[in-house]
C-alpha cells in the first residue's frame, strides 16, 4: 500500500501527515443530527465525535434519544437532519451491514447469541471459518476454537470451558465475549446499548474493564449508560441527551462526577420532587435525602 519505492524522508513524512489527520478526524462524527419518525421529533441538532482510544459515553433518562442515536449510527435507521461522517464523509447506511463494512460494531443489549450452542461456536456465528475446497468444503471446528480461545485470552478474559453453552455464562460474560468478537472482527468502533443496565455491582465492573480493554486496543467506544458512574469509570467524554437534544457535551477534565450525576439527575426537577415528597410526608424538606444521592 506504502510508497515502496519512495524515498525514505519522503515516506517518513508521508507517515507522519497521515497520522496527524488520523488522529484529528473522528472515525464517526454527528453534526445537528437529527432524527424525527413522523411527527415525532426524537432527536435533534446532536454534535458528537468518536475518537480512536477513546469512550464516548452518552447518557439520559428513558425516552432521551440514546437509542435512536445510535440506530442511526449502527445503520438500523436514517437521520433526518444535519449530518453523519465517517472518516470525516457524509455518510447514510441503509443497513447495518453497510455500518458493519466500515468497522461499526453494536453489541445490543439482548444478545444475538445462541444459548444452546457452545461459547466458539457464538464467537463465529454468522461467520464460520471452513476448510477443504468445495464440495467437500466443512467448518474448520479446531481452528474456530483455537482461534475464540486465544482472542478471549487477549482481552484477558478467561472461560474454563469454550464448549459449554454460552447460555450457562453470567450476563457479564456474555457481554464480554460480544465485545472480543467485535475487536476480532475488526471493528474500529464498538456501540454497547447498556451494557451493564441488568447487571449486579460486580458484574458490571467486569464489563467495565472489558470496555477499557477494548479502548486501549484503540477502538472507538460509545457507551451507551443512564449510570453515570459508570460512565464516569471507563469514559473520556460525556454526552447528555434529555428529551432528543443535547444537555451537555464535555470532556473528562470539564465535568466532575458530582456534576454529571446532576445533570442526569434533572437537578431542578429533583428538587422540586423532593419538595412535594416532603408535602406528602409531612416532613420537613431538610430531613430528605440529597437529590444527586437519590439517582445512584
Ligand atoms: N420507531 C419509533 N417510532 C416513533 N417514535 C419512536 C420510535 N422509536 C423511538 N421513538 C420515540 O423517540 C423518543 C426517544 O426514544 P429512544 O428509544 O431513542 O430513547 P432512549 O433514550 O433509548 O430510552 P430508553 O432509556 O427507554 O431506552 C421517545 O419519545 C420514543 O417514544
Ligand atoms: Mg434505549
Amino acid at each position: 500500500m506504502g510508497p515502496a519505492h519512495g524515498h525514505p524522508e519522503v515516506t517518513t513524512l508521508m507517515t507522519t501527515t497521515n497520522d496527524i489527520a488520523a488522529e484529528d478526524t473522528p472515525v464517526v462524527e454527528l453534526k445537528a443530527t437529527g432524527k424525527s419518525y413522523g411527527n415525532i421529533r426524537a432527536l435533534h441538532g446532536v454534535d458528537l465525535a468518536v475518537r480512536p482510544g477513546q469512550v464516548t459515553c452518552v447518557l439520559g433518562d428513558n425516552g432521551a434519544g440514546k437509542s435512536t442515536l445510535i440506530k442511526i449510527v449502527s445503520g438500523l435507521h436514517q437521520h433526518t437532519e444535519g449530518e453523519f461522517l465517517v472518516d470525516g464523509t457524509p455518510v447514510r447506511f441503509s443497513t447495518p451491514r453497510e455500518a458493519l463494512d466500515k468497522g461499526i460494531a453494536t453489541v445490543y443489549q439482548d444478545l444475538a447469541t445462541v444459548p444452546l450452542m457452545p461459547v466458539w461456536r457464538n464467537f463465529f456465528l454468522g461467520s464460520e471459518l471452513t476448510k477443504g475446497p468445495w464440495p467437500v468444503r466443512r467448518l474448520d471446528i479446531e481452528k474456530m476454537k483455537k482461534t475464540a480461545d486465544e482472542e478471549l485470552r487477549n482481552m484477558g478474559i478467561v472461560l474454563d470451558d469454550l464448549e459449554q453453552p454460552i447460555g450457562t455464562l453470567s450476563g457479564g460474560q456474555r457481554q464480554c465475549v460480544a465485545i472480543a468478537r467485535a475487536v476480532h472482527f475488526g471493528a474500529r468502533v464498538l456501540i454497547l446499548d447498556e451494557p451493564t443496565a441488568a447487571l449486579g455491582v460486580k458484574q458490571s465492573g467486569v464489563v467495565l474493564k472489558y470496555i477499557a480493554a477494548a479502548r486501549d486496543r484503540g477502538l472507538g467506544v460509545i457507551f451507551i449508560t443512564h449510570n453515570p458512574h459508570h460512565a464516569y469509570m471507563v469514559g473520556d467524554h460525556f454526552s447528555v441527551l434529555r428529551l432528543g437534544t443535547m444537555e451537555l457535551s464535555a470532556e473528562r477534565s470539564q465535568v466532575s462526577l458530582e456534576e454529571l450525576t446532576n445533570h442526569m439527575a434533572g437537578g431542578t426537577e429533583l428538587a422540586a420532587l423532593k419538595h412535594e415528597l416532603a408535602q406528602v410526608r409531612g416532613v420537613d424538606v431538610e430531613e430528605l435525602p440529597d437529590a444527586a444521592a437519590v439517582s445512584s
